[in-house]
């Protein structure tokens, strides 16, 4: 070592620490459904904490995006990093034990099972966030699964099928937390509880990528925004940018 880098060494300020990396850093990701090139080409970070609305039309490769995210859809070209570690090509439940959870669009629960087995067959321990998500905190989030512990699933009504999707997501203590269309369908009343379910789990630093139509209200939930546009991102930028750019909504969202 010369002199100088010493003396530099010993200096108090020291030199600045390397950033951390991004919980979730995804580059030139590509996926393909038999000779159909349905992602071309997606970079996407999501630092600890953060959230992302992932936004596009009907058909622009949202699902596809999260569910190759979550090791679900292989990527056919392309990297993953998850705490700055290579996650590419790892099966869904590794990517699971390394914090990441999926409400899949069309809820994804065991009909066959009743509310309090689909809770435990989910769970598992440490996101290492420092609070830990068990079937106590999930029914005190969700009060309407308490009263419903024994039912199967096919007994729930859809809002209540849709808590205990998110339910089971939370079970595997996620630091980040995919919700792909986790509103749909429901009474506007439902979709309240839903939304500030999901404010919680921000304010807990759960890092969230959300899928959803209600554009207003994930945008105003989301720190920043994605636009899809037949596989490519054609927007990426501050949530709060693309609500207030009326114009840039219309061309690529069609709003
Ligand atoms: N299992 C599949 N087999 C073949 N093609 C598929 C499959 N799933 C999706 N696709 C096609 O891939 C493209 C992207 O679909 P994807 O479901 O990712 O879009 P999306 O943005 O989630 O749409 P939506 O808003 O309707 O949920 C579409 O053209 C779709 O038809
Ligand atoms: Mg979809």
């Amino acid at each position: 070592m010369t002199g100088d880098m010493m003396t530099q060494a010993r200096t108090p300020a020291g030199p600045a620490p390397p950033p951390l990396p991004p919980l979730l850093a995804a580059r030139d990701l590509h996926a393909h459904y038999g000779g159909h090139h349905v992602l071309q080409g997606i970079d996407l970070d999501i630092a600890p904490g953060e959230s992302l609305a992932l936004l596009g039309r009907n058909g622009m490769g949202k699902t596809t995006t999260v569910r190759t995210l979550i090791g679900l859809k292989p990527a056919s070209h392309g990297t993953i990093l998850i705490d700055g570690r290579s996650a590419t090509g790892l099966p869904p439940h590794r990517i699971a034990r390394l914090g990441v959870a999926l409400v899949p669009e069309g809820r994804g629960i065991f009909h066959n099972l009743t509310v309090q087995e689909n809770l435990y067959v989910a769970a598992r321990g440490g996101s290492g966030l420092g609070h830990r998500w068990d079937l106590d905190r999930v029914l005190a989030l969700f009060p309407r699964l308490a009263e419903r512990l024994d039912s199967p699933g096919t007994r729930l009504s859809g809002g209540e099928q849709q808590m205990l999707a998110i339910g089971r997501a939370l079970m595997t203590n996620p630091r980040l937390l995919l919700l792909d269309e986790a509103t749909e369908g429901l009474a506007p009343r439902v979709r309240g509880e839903i939304w500030s379910v999901i404010r919680t789990l921000k304010a807990e630093g759960v890092a969230t990528v959300i899928v959803d139509k209600d554009l207003a209200q994930v945008l105003e939930t989301c720190d920043r925004a994605a636009i899809l546009v037949k596989g490519e991102l054609a927007f990426s930028g501050r949530a709060a940018a693309l609500a207030a750019d009326r114009a840039l909504q219309r061309r690529l969202l069609g709003v």
